[in-house]
């Protein structure tokens, strides 16, 4: 039987209660499966950085690369706790792993499933994807700041994009467009960051014409969250950079019936690296602890993982158990364990 090795990484807040539940659901979708998952855990986030001092080790990296995939949870402590000023655990610990892992394409699909409660009265069907770019942007760190503390101060991150690193992510968007409704949007503000979204344009412009079955349209950023809101049926796959992703994911998130249903993976297309699956919100420390979190997202990024691995029934089988337990959803409040739960039983049913 084939075996996967398995990265689990839950992380901080709720990022241990929705693994647990994704974990669950992954033995239930597999159990029959001839394939096994050798799993390794790996504590690493703010608690960890509290124990000990260490973020991200260059064991825990060369250990983790060792892996088929990663499941990640959540990692980050209560924004603002003075004792993680200098630790920085989303750039030392998550932002390291997308880069050394080469992950530039951040995939987050955004879909409305029946019986989700989204906040738009009249949403309409819902089915798009978000292909994020991952690894730069402003996101790399190319920064600093001078005369610090003095009202002469200056700060800047500047945004690095290469032709290279977008080229890669828009190849991989227009094949997706093709495999999908065949309409590509790219997301940018051409009209103010003119080096970065020319360079964007151009190269959309030229790959576009490989394509010519696909449609392609443009929105400035501010304008693709009117659309997201107001029409987001009329988006099919959206190409973005790192930034701009980040924030129309949450966005999405919350179009389709909350950040609690929203998936991603950070994807290594080459395979030279393993793939790292995560839910699209944080560590929510306002509810951590409380099993007030809505473990779906989480094994929705069981399903993509388990679809990047080529098991594309075991995938299929987490995404229909979802969609029926979202189909089934009252008013009333359930626990994270009641939900995994529920997706569990029906996932063995
Ligand atoms: P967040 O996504 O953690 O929380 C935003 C809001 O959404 C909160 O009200 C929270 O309770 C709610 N929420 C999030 N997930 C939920 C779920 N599964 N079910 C129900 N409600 C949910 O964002 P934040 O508050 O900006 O960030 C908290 C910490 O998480 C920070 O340290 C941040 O840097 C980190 N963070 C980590 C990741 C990651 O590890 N991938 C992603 C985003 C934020
Ligand atoms: C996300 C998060 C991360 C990001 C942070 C925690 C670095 O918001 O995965 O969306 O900005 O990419
Ligand atoms: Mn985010």
């Amino acid at each position: 039987s084939r075996v996967v090795k398995l990265a689990l990484i839950p992380g901080d807040g709720i990022g241990p209660e929705v693994v647990a539940e994704a974990e669950s659901a992954l033995d239930a979708a597999t159990a029959e499966s001839d394939i096994r998952f050798d799993k390794t855990t790996f504590s690493l986030g703010a608690a960890r950085y509290l124990e000990t001092g260490d973020t991200l080790t260059d064991d825990d990296l060369a250990a983790i690369t060792g892996h088929d995939a990663i499941l990640l949870g959540a990692v980050g402590g209560v924004p603002g706790d003075p004792r993680l000023k200098d630790a920085n655990i989303e750039r030392g610990l998550l932002l390291r792993l997308r880069f050394e892992l080469d992950h530039y394409v951040n995939l987050r699909p955004s879909k409305l499933y029946p019986g989700a409660s989204g906040p738009l009265a009249d949403p309409g069907e819902i089915d798009f994807v978000v292909v994020r770019e991952g690894t730069e942007g402003p996101y790399v760190g190319n920064g600093g700041s001078v005369r610090r503390g003095t009202p002469h101060e200056v700060a800047n991150e500047t945004s690095v994009n290469t032709a290279f690193g977008v080229e890669r992510v828009v190849r991989y968007a227009f094949a997706l467009a093709e495999r999908r409704s065949k309409r590509l949007t790219l997301v940018h503000k051409t009209n103010v960051l003119v080096h970065s979204g020319g360079l964007w344009k151009r190269i959309v412009d030229a790959v576009a014409s490989e394509h010519p079955d696909v449609a392609v349209d443009y929105l400035h950023v501010d304008a693709a969250t009117i659309f997201l809101v107001a029409n987001p049926g009329r988006f099919d796959v959206i190409v973005t950079d790192n930034l701009f992703g980040d924030i129309l994911t949450d966005l999405a998130g919350a179009v389709t019936g909350g950040i609690g249903l929203a998936a991603s993976g950070n994807i290594n297309p080459d395979g030279t690296f393993p793939s790292m699956f995560e839910p699209v919100h944080g560590s929510a420390p306002d509810i951590a602890g409380q099993q007030k979190a809505d473990p779906t997202a989480a094994i929705l990024s069981v399903a993509l993982l388990l679809d990047h691995l080529g098991l594309r029934d075991e995938a299929a089988r987490v995404t229909s158990a979802v969609e029926a337990d979202v189909a089934a959803r009252g008013s009333e409040p359930r626990t994270t364990a009641q939900i995994g739960d529920a997706i569990r039983a029906r996932l063995q049913a």
